[in-house]
């Protein structure tokens, strides 16, 4: 009930204004926001740009900006090896006896253009994503069975999946590259390349992060990592090892990334909800080491009444932002998502 309240009284606000004024970027241990230096909350709709009604899109920004969530990070990608039925949105297909598509019609990428004028509409700031390291909208095993590579952990090091990755790239970058409601660039949804030595997602990184500043130096780039591979853990503990092939401050510490992501799931990760609190500080000092904002870009607890309780260690170790997974909403075609209560929940802990 109280959840519903919420959502009517939010939807009766509208807000209209003109697109930000000024890029995004690193202030110190923050961000500059349309030239306003904070710490920000945000949240994930991966699924924005695959929806086909305007007004849907404009509730979900009306009601981000109602409740002054700043940043929104959304799927660039929607990778298919089939051509969908009609009215399905995808963005690039891998379709063997033809040449990739990338596809820049009605239901293709002019679905992440309405995103991205909706955002401006509403002051919104949008980090986008190019490719899943899931199969979930295709992702990187769309290119690995195109391409007939030996394995998923071969995707990084193919000349061809990573020729046609950064083609990709190049059509989402130049539709946005002039808007200031673009906060980053992102290379990949929880890039993991296992049992790999971390050099070969740093080297990744490296030529990718760099290959999008020359399109585009006005932009930040960040990876979409979960952040694994960092000192500060107990002997053992797995999502401090280099078994997923990260090093999360050789990554960070490239000049072309423009600040640290890291996501926060203990309940999968065998781990319980208040290990959060050492998982957060040691990310936070990574930072600070190398002189970069962090954020927390996805976090999802075992148990939902902790979510203050993290959103105040990320205050608390100067953690740029957090982005809790993820937002829901009711709309035409009805709820946005099965996690819409999940994250309904970490709406009222922002607004209470
Ligand atoms: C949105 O941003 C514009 C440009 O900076 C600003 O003039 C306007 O006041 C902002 N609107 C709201 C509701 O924050
Ligand atoms: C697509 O082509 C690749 C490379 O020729 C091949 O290895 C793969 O098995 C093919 N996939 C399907 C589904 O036919
Ligand atoms: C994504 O990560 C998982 C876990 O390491 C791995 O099993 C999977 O193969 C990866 N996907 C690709 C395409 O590399
Ligand atoms: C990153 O790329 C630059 C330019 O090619 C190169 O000089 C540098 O050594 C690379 N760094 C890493 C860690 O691969
Ligand atoms: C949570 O896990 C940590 C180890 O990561 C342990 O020290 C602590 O006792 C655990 N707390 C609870 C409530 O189980
Ligand atoms: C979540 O935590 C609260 C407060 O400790 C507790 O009352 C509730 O039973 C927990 N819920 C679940 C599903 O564990
Ligand atoms: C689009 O969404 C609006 C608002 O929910 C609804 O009134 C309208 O019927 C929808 N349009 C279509 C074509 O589904």
């Amino acid at each position: 009930m109280r959840i519903s309240s919420i959502l009517s009284a939010c939807a009766a606000v509208s807000v209209a204004t003109a697109a930000f004024s000024s890029y995004a970027k690193p202030s110190n241990n923050v961000f500059s926001i349309d030239g306003e230096a904070q710490y920000f909350a945000g949240t994930n709709t991966y699924w924005i740009g695959f929806l086909t009604n305007n007004s849907d899109v404009d509730i979900v920004m009306t009601h981000l900006a109602a409740s002054k969530l700043k940043v929104l990070r959304v799927w660039g990608f929607n990778d298919v090896t089939s051509t969908p039925s009609s009215g399905t949105v995808w963005y690039q297909s891998f379709i063997n006896g033809s040449d990739p598509v990338i596809n820049t019609g009605s239901d293709g990428l002019e679905r992440l253009d309405y995103v991205v004028q909706s955002a401006e509409a509403h002051n919104i700031s949008l980090i986008i994503n190019f490719v899943n390291n899931w199969s979930d909208y295709g992702g990187m095993a769309a290119y690995v069975s195109y391409y007939g590579l030996s394995a998923n952990t071969a995707w990084y090091t193919s000349t061809a999946a990573q020729a046609q990755y950064q083609k990709y790239i190049a059509a989402v970058v130049a539709r946005y590259k002039t808007s200031k409601n673009i906060f980053a660039w992102e290379l990949a949804n929880e890039p993991r390349c296992s049992g790999c030595d971390t050099s070969v997602i740093t080297s990744w990184v490296n030529t990718t992060s760099a290959y999008i500043k020359g399109l585009d130096p006005n932009h930040m780039v960040a990876i979409g990592d979960e952040g694994f591979g960092l000192s500060g853990g107990a002997s053992g503990d797995y999502v401090y090892s280099s078994g997923e092939g990260e090093s999360f401050h050789d990554n960070l510490a490239l000049s072309t990334i423009d600040f640290g992501t890291y996501h926060l799931y203990p309940s999968s990760w065998g781990e319980n909800d208040t290990w959060a609190q050492q998982w957060i500080q040691n990310h936070a000092d990574v930072g600070t080491a190398l002189g970069k904002p962090v954020i927390l870009e996805e976090y999802g607890p075992t148990n939902h009444t902790v979510d203050l309780t993290w959103q105040q260690w990320v205050l608390s170790t100067q953690t740029a932002g957090d982005m809790y997974w993820q937002y829901g909403d009711t709309l035409s075609g009805g709820r946005r998502l099965m996690m819409g209560i999940r994250s309904i929940m970490g709406l009222l802990s922002l607004i209470l």
